[in-house]
């Protein structure tokens, strides 16, 4: 198990190494966009770490936060790309209540990364 804390909401227990983007859906009742469904494609998932940041990430990850000029903003990581292996602090800054022109949050991402993991450093 380990904590998630989402400011404003609370701290939670989390299932080991389940995905964080569901973690954020289901324990904490977040409505948290993944508009690509959880395929490292659209960056909605978005968070921001307070603390608790992992130190490797997915080359999916690595590649698109590059692609989309975020590589550099400090905390900001695409949750779909995240296992909940240890204790997390975050906020969680994109969410469907409050993002224009959205009917949904997108399609629930699967309880694997995907696609399939490939770690590097962050
Ligand atoms: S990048 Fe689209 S849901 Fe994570």
């Amino acid at each position: 198990m380990a904590q998630l804390t989402v400011e404003g909401l609370g701290t939670f227990e989390i299932p080991a190494k389940k995905r964080l983007v569901l973690a954020l859906t289901d324990e904490a009742a977040v409505d948290q966009m993944h508009a690509c469904g959880g395929n490292a494609r659209c960056t909605t998932c978005r968070v921001e770490f307070v603390a608790g940041e992992p130190s490797q990430m997915t080359q999916a990850e690595k590649d698109i936060l590059a692609a989309r000029g975020l590589a550099a903003t400090a905390g900001l990581r695409l949750s779909c790309q995240i296992q909940c292996d240890h204790d997390m602090t975050l906020r969680a800054t994109s969410r469907l209540s409050t993002t224009p022109n959205r009917v949904d949050a997108g399609k629930r991402p699967g309880d694997q990364i995907a696609p399939p993991a490939v770690w590097v450093a962050k």
